[in-house]
C-alpha cells in the first residue's frame, strides 16, 4: 500500500521514525530572540548574540545527551552558529545522533474579526527558506500556533490555526523536513478539565482534516500538543492520571495510527509536572510513541545553576541530563520519582 510519492518521502518516514525511538524525545530551545531575551533576564544576563551562543552551547555540548533525547527544535540563529571554538552546532548534535530541526513560523499577530484571538504567520516565502534550511541540515520543522479557550475559541480561529498548519506541513514535506504540527491550546483560564477536552477534539479534527486535504504524508510528521488538563485558575488541579487519561481518550479519538510520534509541549508546567504526566501516559500499550518536547520543563533548572557564569557549566549540563533522563524513563512509563 504504496503511500503517497513525493521526492521525500522514505526519508521523511525514516527521520520520523529516528526522532520517534524509544526512550527518546525532543530538546526544545528554539526561542526567538526576544524570548531567549526573557530566559537570560531571570538570571541577571544581556540578550547579546554572544549570551544567546554562550546558552545554546551549554545544552548543545552536554556529553551523553543524545541517550535520552532524538531532535532538538533550534532558532534560525542558531542553525547557522557554531560554539565558540567555531564547531558548528547542527555538527555537535550529529555527534550525538541528535536530529537538528528549526522552527520557522514567524509568530504569532492579532487575527482581525475574531474575539481578539491571533493567527500565525511564516507562510510567504516558506518553501525556499525550508529548502535552506534543509541543505543546512535541519531534517525536521516546528510550526507552533494557538489556541485560547477563554477567548472562545471562535469558529474562525480554530480554522484558521488548522489551515496554516495543514499548509505549512505540506510545505515541510515538499523540502524534506518533518514538520511538527503544534497547536498549542493554551493553559490559561478557569475551566474544568472536560471543556479543555472538548476544545481539544474539535481542534484536532480540524487539524486532520486539513491535514488530509493538503494531501500531507501522515507517517511522516509529528504532533506536539498540548496535555488535556484543567484550566490553570481552575479550582481543582488534576492528578497525573486524570490527565493521562483525559489526554489519550482525545487522542485516540482525533490521531490516527499510521502518525508515528506525540511529543508533548510542557506549556508551563513545572518540570516534575511535566515529567509525572508523561508517565502516566506511558503506563499501558499507545498506537504512536507517546514523548516530550520540552522548552521549559527541560530548561528551568539548567537556568538556575547555570547563572551564567562558567564555573556553573558543568553542574548546568548535568542538571540537563538529570530532566533528560527522568523524562526517557517517563516516555518508558518507568520513572518513579
Ligand atoms: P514549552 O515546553 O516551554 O511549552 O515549549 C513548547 C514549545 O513549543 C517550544 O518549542
Amino acid at each position: 500500500f504504496p503511500i503517497r510519492a513525493g521526492a521525500y518521502t522514505d526519508e521523511l518516514v525514516q527521520t520520523a521514525k529516528s526522532i520517534a525511538s524509544p526512550g527518546r524525545g525532543i530538546l526544545a530551545i528554539d526561542e526567538s530572540n526576544a524570548t531567549c531575551g526573557k530566559r537570560l533576564d531571570s538570571i541577571g544576563l544581556d540578550n547579546t548574540e554572544s549570551n544567546r551562543q554562550a546558552y545554546r552551547q551549554l545544552l548543545l555540548t552536554t556529553p551523553g545527551l543524545g541517550e535520552y533525547i532524538s531532535g532538538a527544535i533550534l532558532f534560525e540563529e542558531t542553525l547557522y552558529q557554531s560554539t565558540t571554538d567555531g564547531k558548528k552546532f547542527v555538527d555537535c548534535l550529529r555527534e550525538e545522533k541528535i536530529v537538528p530541526g528549526i522552527k520557522v513560523d514567524k509568530g504569532l499577530v492579532p487575527l482581525p474579526g475574531s474575539n481578539n484571538e491571533s493567527w500565525c504567520q511564516g507562510l510567504d516565502g516558506l518553501a525556499s527558506r525550508s529548502a535552506q534550511y534543509y541543505e543546512q541540515g535541519a531534517r525536521f520543522a516546528k510550526w507552533r500556533t494557538v489556541v485560547s479557550i477563554p477567548c472562545g475559541p471562535s469558529a474562525l480561529a480554530v480554522k484558521e490555526a488548522a489551515w496554516g498548519l495543514a499548509r505549512y506541513a505540506a510545505i515541510s514535506q515538499d523540502n524534506g523536513l518533518v514538520p511538527i504540527v503544534e497547536p498549542e491550546i493554551l493553559l490559561d483560564g478557569d475551566h474544568p478539565i472536560e471543556r479543555t477536552l472538548e476544545v481539544a477534539e474539535h481542534v484536532w479534527s480540524e487539524v486532520f482534516y486539513y491535514l488530509a486535504q493538503n494531501n500531507v504524508v501522515f507517517e511522516g510528521i509529528l504532533l506536539k500538543p498540548s496535555m488535556v488538563t484543567p484550566g490553570a485558575e481552575h479550582k481543582e488541579k488534576a492528578s497525573p492520571e486524570t490527565i493521562a487519561k483525559s489526554t489519550l481518550k482525545m487522542l485516540k479519538r482525533r490521531v490516527p495510527p499510521a502518525v508515528p510520534g506525540i511529543m508533548f509541549l510542557s506549556g508551563g508546567q513545572s518540570e516534575a509536572e511535566a515529567t509525572l504526566n508523561l508517565n502516566a501516559m506511558n503506563q499501558g500499550p499507545n498506537p504512536w510513541h507517546v514523548s516530550f518536547s520540552y522548552a521549559r520543563a527541560l530548561q528551568n533548572s539548567v537556568l538556575k545553576t547555570w547563572q551564567g557564569r562558567p564555573e556553573n557549566f558543568e553542574a548546568a549540563q548535568k542538571s540537563l541530563l538529570v530532566r533528560a533522563k527522568a523524562n526517557s524513563l517517563a516516555q518508558l512509563g518507568r520513572y518513579s520519582a
